[in-house]
């Protein structure tokens, strides 16, 4: 089977890479000829764990090649996806520039029956618009090619991508006619030998169920940093009330964990695209509005704990970050904690020294010389008056407390993420703070 993929981002060049270590002929294309370049050469644009050797590897096997040019490849394919990005525009709303650009490309170029199907996260309505862009052409060509759409959203986590794609909880495909049911079923057919679930939905209710999902599990996160502000205040220990509901199976055990906020490229940016969908159709999500502003508050509470420890003057105050990416094993720091961290303690007046083990590039790249880069964990504490853990990257879990402690001008420890005992840490002589207890 040949496909092509269209956008080598996160999804597109994940997606890609394991449809051809399935067995499928992939044809990666973006319009950015740096990029496509780079991955000619073997140079991956992001950080994922695994995924380097297996792009090279089916790139040099002939399964998975890498263009500019869609055009060349449409005569050869069955299935087109479309994972391109849809940013958030200036009202929120998903920003479907580049997913109709895609349809209108394959209009003016497709020879063949073909399938586009869309992996972008896109607001429900938006596989009507892209049948209508592709008719546009097709009607402009005056041509008469029997297409169809589908949607197959994906549910890949950061870090642990491919095996979220390998293996996933459910795959959802919303298809409209029994010869693209037909042809996603040939697809994911090797697949499916993992044991995993296939949902098939109708389009509206695919492109719904990933921002139903992705709102779902915010809404779970704005729920837990709630409740454990609130334990803050009542002298309860959010971790036993963390385990005391999810042991109920209604409830579940993951995804509970309370923290200095969530980021990253899908949940604020699906919850605020899913509350514009619902005011374009004259409904108020008024749950949702409260996820968002819960995160907003969640992502400066580490900077109120320091300003109450030193009783509102930080001025001059030696502040060391650990972790800047928005979750460990990734460089991403969009919308990260730690970006708000910054410019608040900047702009109390600290010097700010970050360490991460990945995401220094990206930091430098968006912040500049903002502030302190330091060369490891260590360094990053020397002569702090304060350490906020704000990403658990597994390094972080057990440092040499010791030289830690000693290297700092002040024993103060936040803890973002709640992944260390309170205990230990007041035995070695820390000011120990974490979230809800
Ligand atoms: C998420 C969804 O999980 C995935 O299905 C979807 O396809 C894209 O969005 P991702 O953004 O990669 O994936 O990261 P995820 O691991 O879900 O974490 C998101 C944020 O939530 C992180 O900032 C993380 O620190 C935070 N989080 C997660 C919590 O604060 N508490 C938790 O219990 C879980």
């Amino acid at each position: 089977m040949n496909i092509a993929i269209v956008g080598t981002g996160y999804v597109g060049l994940v997606s890609g890479t394991c449809f051809a270590e399935m067995g499928v002929n992939v044809t990666c294309i973006d319009v950015n000829e740096e990029k496509i370049q780079a991955l000619l050469n073997g140079n991956i644009p992001i950080y994922e764990p695994g995924l380097d050797e297996m792009v090279l590897r089916n790139n040099k096997e002939g399964r998975l090649h890498f263009t500019t040019d869609i055009t060349t490849c449409l005569n050869d394919v069955d299935i087109v996806f479309s994972a391109v990005g849809t940013p958030p525009d200036e009202d929120g709303s998903a920003d479907l520039k580049y997913v109709l650009e895609v349809a209108r490309t394959v209009g003016r170029n497709m020879n063949k029956y073909l399938v586009l199907v869309t992996k972008s996260t896109v607001p429900v309505g938006t596989a009507k618009k892209i049948k209508q862009a592709i008719q546009d052409e097709l009607d402009k060509r005056g041509v008469s090619i029997p297409f169809d759409v589908a949607s197959n959203p994906e549910f890949l986590k950061e870090g642990a991508a491919i095996k979220d794609f390998m293996s996933p909880d459910r795959v959802v495909i919303g298809v409209e006619s029994e010869k693209a049911k037909e042809m996603m079923t040939r697809l994911y057919r090797p697949m499916m030998l993992n044991n995993f679930r296939v949902i098939f939905t109708d389009i509206p209710s695919a492109e719904m169920i990933k921002y139903a999902a992705n709102s779902m599990l915010a809404t779970r996160i704005s729920f837990m940093n709630d409740i454990a502000n609130l334990c803050e205040l009542v002298g309860a220990d959010v971790n036993m009330v963390r385990k005391g509901i999810g042991a109920d199976t209604r409830i579940g055990n993951k995804f509970l964990y309370p923290g200095c906020g969530y980021g990253g490229s899908c949940f604020p940016k699906d919850v605020k695209a899913l509350i514009k969908t619902a005011e374009k159709n004259g409904y108020n999500m008024k749950v949702l509005k409260a996820v968002e502003e819960v995160n907003e508050t969640q992502k400066g509470i580490l900077f109120k704990k320091l300003l109450e420890y030193y009783q509102n003057d930080l001025k001059g105050k030696k502040i060391a970050i650990w972790g800047l990416a928005f979750k460990p094993e990734t460089d991403d720091m969009r919308e990260a904690t730690s970006l708000v961290m910054i410019q608040k303690l900047t702009e109390a007046g600290c010097k700010v020294k970050v360490y991460d083990p990945i995401a220094i590039n990206e930091c430098k790249r968006r912040i500049g010389n903002a502030v302190e880069y330091a060369t490891d964990m260590y360094d990053a504490v020397l002569n702090a008056d304060a350490l906020l853990l704000l990403t658990e990257w597994k390094q972080f879990r057990m440092p040499s407390w010791g030289v830690v402690k000693k290297t700092m001008n002040q024993a103060v420890l936040i803890d973002g993420r709640n992944i260390y005992e309170e205990q230990e840490m007041k035995e070695i002589g820390f000011d120990y703070m974490c979230i809800g207890k």
